[in-house]
């Protein structure tokens, strides 16, 4: 083995791709947010009604369903079946079912594959839930986010709101608390941190600590 993974899961909201992205850029290595991948496949069943109840439903959306990251100058652009839907993921309604449709079985083993494929022989930092656990047990280093709750709905509350999303600051700390419990409770690949991950509580520090801390137990790792 050849390449660098860089794992880093924690719960909603807690900044894991911010860190992600500069680390990757940074480094020079790829850079895959798995949350957008759960995201995309959302999206996909809202668009096409998909029961996520009925089984065959969700293979044949399954077998339907093509992700691809175009890596831009700027950030990463995620295409679904083509369409560039960087954007129509990020919405209070996707957010809201997307808990549900990532703990389908069906779903995950699709999903993980194609993560694992994406990290075979690229140096490579992923973001998620359960990647230091599932996609890449055996990464060089994990990282477990995690930030005070409040500062955290804050943090997405103004995020949506600056793209103006026309929502209270309740729904988002319920969505937060909804994606989190369920994240941590279903049956497959829950949310954990993983035994050897290294733990980075973000809530007073800067987006330049951040990348700090993790640079240096990149180094220290290496
Ligand atoms: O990272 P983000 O918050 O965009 O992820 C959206 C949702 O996708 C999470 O709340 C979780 O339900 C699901 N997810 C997952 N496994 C991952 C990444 C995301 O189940 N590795």
């Amino acid at each position: 083995k050849n390449n660098f993974v860089i794992a880093i899961d924690g719960f909603s909201s807690c900044g894991k791709s911010t860190v992600a992205k500069a680390l990757a850029k940074k480094l020079n290595f790829v850079f895959v947010d798995s949350g957008a991948m759960y995201r995309a496949v959302t999206l996909y069943f809202i668009q096409n009604n998909v029961d996520m109840n009925d089984e065959a439903q969700v293979a044949k959306a399954i077998a339907d369903i093509h992700i691809d990251f175009i890596p831009n100058s700027q950030q990463t652009q995620i295409l679904l079946n083509g369409e560039d839907i960087s954007e129509a993921i990020r919405t209070m309604e996707v957010s809201s079912l997307v808990s549900e449709v990532s703990a389908l079985k069906q779903v995950r083993t699709a999903m993980v594959a194609q993560q694992q494929k994406l990290g075979a022989k690229r140096n490579i930092v992923m973001d998620g839930r359960d990647i230091g656990t599932t996609v890449f047990p055996s990464a060089d280093l994990k990282i477990f986010m995690t930030a005070d709750p409040y500062i955290r709905a804050e943090r997405r509350f103004a995020e949506l709101a600056a793209k103006g999303e026309q929502l209270t600051m309740e729904a988002v700390v319920e969505n937060l608390a909804h994606r989190d419990h369920i994240d941590s409770n279903r049956e497959e690949s829950p949310l954990r941190q993983a035994e050897d991950a290294v733990v980075l509580d973000n809530s007073q520090l800067t987006q330049e600590q951040q990348l700090d801390f993790v640079l240096d137990l990149y180094r220290k790792t290496k």
